[in-house]
């Protein structure tokens, strides 16, 4: 039987990623929705739309991502990373799973080893600690109907995020400085929307759930640095000088972890989950969307 599957926040990079891949699963019915159809604060929207809906799946996208701008508008932001995901557990209760992500901001990049599932979290922003406290309510409200897949560095043509603003910067500016002390793996949004409907899939077809906490992002480790350097050199930007910087010398409102390398043997494990290069994808990101690239879109 067809499976059918709400995706939440589906304008966004995540959304965005996810619609791409809907024709190569005939077996899902995808509902895409965004805060324009589907405001998750809005707590009997919520409930009108799971009790209306035959929903198997709920991909939770939606989430307040200004990392800086958080630090300032407090309130909206623990309203959708937090107050949004208690309204939907509490729809989805008895009738869909979900799929919930967060990310490597609720760690303090103290870890000198890749951060495991079972490692205290202990954020150091406002979107941190709002995306921890998302993590907290769906775990105690439906902890045996939900996975939450924490991610990061999180890139696409679509929406904001690194690449396309250093491609950007790239062609414009004479010389950019980057942080070369901050370590992390970069996620192509492909990979993970990818990742997230195999995972349905293998439940689907062992007729198993296995809910919990997961991390998921590209393999391998780079610094911000050495990222803007693999950007430039595939995007072909040669005029721009790329000068190394210590994070202290590029404050940011919010405080970001400056490790926060995941491990992914769980998920790699529990689902036979395979996962690309972040340097290789990142390439066939770049190359697949020439297109963008040709646009300006990136
Ligand atoms: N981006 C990263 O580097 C990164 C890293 C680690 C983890 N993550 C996590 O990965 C997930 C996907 O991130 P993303 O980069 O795809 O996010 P995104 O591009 O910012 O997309 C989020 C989407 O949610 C929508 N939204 C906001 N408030 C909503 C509401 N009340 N109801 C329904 N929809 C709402 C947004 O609409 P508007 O644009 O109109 O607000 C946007 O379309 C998030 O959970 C994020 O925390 C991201």
């Amino acid at each position: 039987m067809v499976k059918n599957i709400l995706v939440t926040g589906a304008k966004g990079q995540l959304g965005c990623e996810l619609n791409e891949l809907y024709a190569q699963y005939p077996g899902f019915n995808f509902i895409s929705t965004d805060i324009d159809s589907l405001d998750l604060t809005k707590k009997e929207d919520v409930r009108r739309c799971l009790d209306g809906n035959r929903v198997d799946y709920v991909i939770n996208c939606a989430a307040y991502t200004a990392v800086d701008k958080a630090e300032d508008d407090v309130e909206l932001c623990y309203q959708i990373n937090r107050d949004a995901v208690r309204n939907l557990a509490e729809a989805a209760a008895g009738k869909a799973k979900i799929i919930h992500i967060s990310t490597d901001y609720v760690f303090d990049g103290t870890a000198g080893v890749p951060y495991k599932e079972t490692v205290a979290t202990r954020p150091q922003s406002v979107y941190g600690k709002s995306k921890e406290e998302g993590e907290r309510v769906l775990m105690m409200l439906a902890p045996g109907s939900s996975i939450i897949i924490r991610t990061a560095w999180l890139y696409s043509p679509f929406g904001n995020n690194f690449v396309k603003t250093m491609i950007r910067l790239g062609k414009e500016r004479e010389s950019l400085n980057v942080v070369n002390d901050q370590a992390g793996s970069p996620t192509c949004a492909a990979d993970l929307a990818k990742a997230i409907l195999d995972i349905i899939a293998f439940c689907e077809e062992t007729q198993s759930f296995a809910p919990g906490i997961y991390h998921y992002s590209n393999e391998g480790t780079t610094t911000w640095f050495d990222f803007t350097k693999e950007i430039f050199r595939l995007a072909g930007i040669k005029n721009c000088r790329v000068n190394p910087v210590p994070a202290s010398e590029y404050p940011t409102k919010a405080t970001r972890p400056m490790y926060s390398v995941l491990d992914k043997t769980k998920i790699k494990k529990t689902f036979a989950l395979s996962i690309p290069e972040w340097d290789d994808s990142l390439k066939k990101c770049l190359f697949n969307q020439k297109i963008y690239l040709n646009n300006d879109k990136f």
